[in-house]
């Protein structure tokens, strides 16, 4: 790239890169838009959105034309790193890109949000103690960017996602916990009611979208867009989608009460607690702090979105239709990681000699000191070189 085209680009920060929606935001503006934006995304260790000089400093020296915060602490994070990321972190970095009069991208979510049907942008919560520390700390920084709009003119556009559905997710969160739960028969029936809908959120449309409003702050500043699909889910439908995709026993279609839920994690919780003082360590899925959400409908409004300059760019994708690869990508990944135990998944995903290592090691061991005994050829070597290059 010469010169005069590196002028050209635009620069932006991408903070959290290395998550599920930041990881996607990079891997577009590299792979689809390398002439004309290019994102640099500081890894946390690097720049600490908790840290306001590290913030500064660091954005004073790549001097971009925007940014996006896609950072969180993980769900179940003490009050205080919660606090720190989700809300002072969001108010660290909102401040110096109102200092530097650069666009601000937030991503944010439904849990600010009450349940019920076709949820507007400025339905919120109210803010209270006994919110969640994840719910409170992301509803705090979304009135918080509002107030520095109104008082230092900050230009920020705030995006909230629903349930997500993607790939590149490196932790096992959200949609891909429940994905992995029915993946892994560790669902054995359905904890939720018939006819409870969601919205859900699909990953790869969202860096269309950023890319979009970042092209029309005029008519995309200031405000908060829902991010859905246009229709929701039922979720009892895509669990059982996903087993009868994956063609698997679990879950039986018998719906578990709420109450009986409740108590069920409840004793687990006990007992957990009980194994934790004999040494052994284990938690319950964060996702459990949202058990009450999986027997209430919540359904985010699209009108705003759909009034807008956006045209959804995959307008027949949603998450029934991308299972098949969801299924691809992560039950590879589960089983290379060795985290998924249902055994058919290594033998029909795995390849012969994989097969052979967890069935048959025996043959395995006979087939390589026959086939690897004698001396490499020459031309058998530079081969191989180039086949693994
Ligand atoms: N995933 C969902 O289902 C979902 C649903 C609704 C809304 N959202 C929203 O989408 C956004 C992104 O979520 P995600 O699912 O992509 O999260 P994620 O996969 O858990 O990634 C979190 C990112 O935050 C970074 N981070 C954590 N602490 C940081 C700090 N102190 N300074 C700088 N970076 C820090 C992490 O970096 P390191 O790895 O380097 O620590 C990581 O890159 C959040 O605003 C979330 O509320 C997500």
């Amino acid at each position: 790239m010469n010169r005069q085209a590196d002028k050209k680009r635009k620069l932006g920060v991408i903070i959290g890169g290395s998550g599920l929606i930041g990881g996607t935001l990079v891997h577009y503006f590299k792979t689809q838009t390398p002439d004309t934006i290019e994102a640099r995304a500081p890894s946390s260790k690097k720049v600490s959105i908790r840290s306001e000089e590290d913030i500064y400093s660091y954005l004073l020296d790549v001097n971009p034309e925007f940014v996006v915060n896609a950072a969180i602490a993980n769900l179940g994070s003490s009050s205080q790193l919660s606090l720190e990321v989700n809300y002072l972190g969001t108010l660290n970095l909102a401040k110096a890109a109102a200092a530097l009069k650069i666009p601000y991208i937030h991503l944010t979510t439904a849990a600010t949000l009450p349940a019920g049907s076709d949820i507007q942008e400025d339905q919120h919560l109210a803010v209270t103690a006994n919110l969640n520390n994840y719910a409170k700390s992301k509803l705090m920084a979304e009135k918080t960017l509002e107030h520095l709009r109104q008082t230092v003119g900050l230009d920020y556009t705030s995006i909230r996602l629903a349930i997500v559905y993607g790939d590149h997710d490196h932790k096992i969160q959200g949609f891909h916990r429940l994905f992995f739960s029915v993946a892994d028969q560790a669902m054995p029936f359905l904890f939720t009611r018939k006819r409870v809908v969601h919205s859900y959120t699909n990953s790869r449309k969202l860096p269309y979208f950023v890319h979009h409003i970042l092209e029309n702050r005029e008519e995309f500043s200031g405000q908060t867009y829902n991010f859905v699909d246009k229709d929701p889910v039922e979720l009892a439908s895509l669990i059982l989608g996903i087993k009868k995709y994956l063609r698997l026993k679990y879950p039986r279609e018998i719906y578990v009460p709420y109450g009986m839920a409740k108590s069920g994690m409840r004793v687990l919780s006990v007992l957990l607690r009980g194994f934790a003082k004999m040494g052994l360590v284990a938690q319950m899925p964060q996702e459990l702090m949202f058990l009450e959400s999986f027997y209430q409908t919540q359904t985010l409004s699209t009108q705003r979105l759909q009034a807008s300059s956006f045209v959804d760019p995959l307008p027949k994708e949603t998450v029934f239709t991308r299972l098949p690869d969801l299924a691809s990508y992560y039950l590879k990944r589960w089983r290379e990681q060795n985290i998924i135990t249902d055994s058919r998944y290594q033998v029909a995903n795995g390849d012969e000699m994989d097969r052979d290592f967890c069935n048959n090691p025996q043959r395995l061991l006979e087939m390589i000191h026959e086939s690897e005994t004698s001396p490499m050829e020459e031309s058998d070597r530079s081969s191989r070189t180039l086949s693994s290059s």
